[in-house]
This record gives C-alpha cells, structure tokens and sequence, in this order.
C-alpha cells in the first residue's frame, strides 16, 4: 500500500514511520512511505507557504497553491485520483473500522495542516475525508497523520507476523482486551491467575472473555452498545453487575 504525506515538515513523519513494525514492512515492500515536502511546490519567491487571512485575526493560513501543487504532482505520480484526508479537529472521529477500511485501498494521500489552517478552495478541490484522531487541538497534522497510518498499516495483510496478527486484540471485537501476563508466576506478593496455569484451553477462553466484558463495563462502557454480544455474555454481564466477583464459573 502506498501512503502519501503532503507536509511542511517531511523529516518528523519519515523519523517517527521508519522504525519498528512499520519500518520493517516498509524495508520488506509491503508499504511505500513518501512525504512530500510542501515547500518543493510554492512558487513565491521567498519559499513562503502561508499568509495573512483574509478578514483579519489572528494566525497564518496555508495558501492554497503549493498545496495544490504538491497534491497534483503526487496524483499525477499515481496516475489517478485517489481517497485524499485532511487530518483536521473538525473530521469525524478515527476508529478501528476506518483503519480496515483504508487499509482496502491501494493508495492514500494524507494532507498535514499546520497554522490555523489552509485556504478552503484547495480543500474543496482535494480533499475526500476530514478526519479527526480526537476531540482535542494538537499544533499540526503530522501526529495525527502518523497514527493513522500506523493504525491503517497494521490492517494490511502481511504487515503483521501471523503471532502479531493472530491476538486477538483490544477493539478488534468491539471489546477490550482480556489483562495479560508473562513470567514470574509471583511477582511483587502477586500470582498470575491460577486459570491461566491450568493448561485448560477451553476455560481459559471463558475467563478471558469474561474478563473483556468486565474490563469493558468498567472503562468502556460506551463500547458495549455495539459490541457482538451472545446471549451468554448478555447473562454473565448482568451476573456481575449484581453479584461481582461470585460470578464467575456460573
Ligand atoms: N490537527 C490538529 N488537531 C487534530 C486532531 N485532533 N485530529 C486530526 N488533526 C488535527
């Protein structure tokens, strides 16, 4: 999958998306990480890429021409038109679902705001999707944009080891993920539990579920309304809700 970042500042994407399991599925072909250095296309002889807004206050807004420009020559690159997002506060809110869902495209150009935003007609001209990473204000698009990527890179087949995609994972369900522990077996006065030391596949899954929908109840409660719940789930839920710890194993 391709990705393409239009940004004013190229080195602080191709830093933070060269390293770990992204930057090893970019070594091994599987993505193809381009940032595109907005600057490359003004055509202002000072290299300026923003000005004054029109109407007054405060702030610079990003001109719409070395945008554009940028844009243009990335799509004439990949020969068509393709879904173009605009990491913005005011888009719709990123979830798993829209990572499996770009993650279904062959190519993706992502455009990083910066200042208090860019000349609206080049976002008219450009943009697909307005997406948000959240209800919060960061200084430009480019973390936005990386954890995107991150998060749509991980959906694509073969980016993950089949021990890393084989998890079952926190939201991949709609729920959180059941707690996990590795060695010692006693750590700081505290034992792993016992369950998970019986060797018992078939309990073990039940308590890990189990554990899921208390763990979701308790800091998600939100998630549940749309989560796939089974009628046995539905009984374990409201067990517990009235009688705690006592049921489990009913
Ligand atoms: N740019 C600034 N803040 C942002 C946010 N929360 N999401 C996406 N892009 C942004």
């Amino acid at each position: 999958m391709d990705f393409y970042i239009l940004t004013l500042f190229p080195e602080m994407v191709k830093q933070g998306l060269h390293t770990s399991i992204i930057g090893r599925a970019a070594e091994n072909g599987l993505l193809n990480i381009e940032a595109v250095n907005i600057r490359d296309y003004t055509l202002d002889k000072h290299k300026k890429t923003d000005d004054y807004p029109y109407g007054g206050g405060a702030g610079m807004v990003m001109s719409a021409q070395p945008v554009y420009d940028a844009w243009k020559a990335v799509t004439e690159k990949i020969g068509r038109r393709v879904r173009t997002v605009y990491a913005t506060p005011q888009g719709e809110v990123f979830r798993q679902e829209h990572a499996k869902e770009f993650a279904g495209e062959d190519a993706v150009i992502f455009l990083c705001g910066h200042y208090e935003g860019v000349d609206e007609r080049v976002l008219e001209e450009i943009v697909t999707d307005y997406v948000s990473i959240g209800d919060y204000v960061l200084t430009g698009g480019e973390l936005p944009v990386m954890v995107m990527i991150d998060a749509i890179s991980r959906m694509v087949p073969g980016v993950l080891s089949n021990e890393e995609s084989g998890r079952t994972e926190s939201l991949e369900n709609g729920l959180l993920e059941y707690p996990q522990y590795t060695r010692p077996v006693e750590w700081n006065g505290k034992r792993v539990p016992e369950i998970l030391l019986s060797g018992h596949h078939a309990n073990v899954e039940k308590w890990r579920r189990q554990q899921s929908l208390i763990r979701t109840a308790a800091r998600r409660p939100d998630l549940l309304e749309t989560a796939d719940l089974c009628n046995d789930d539905h009984k374990f839920l409201s067990l517990y809700q009235k009688q705690g710890a006592d049921a489990y194993n009913k």
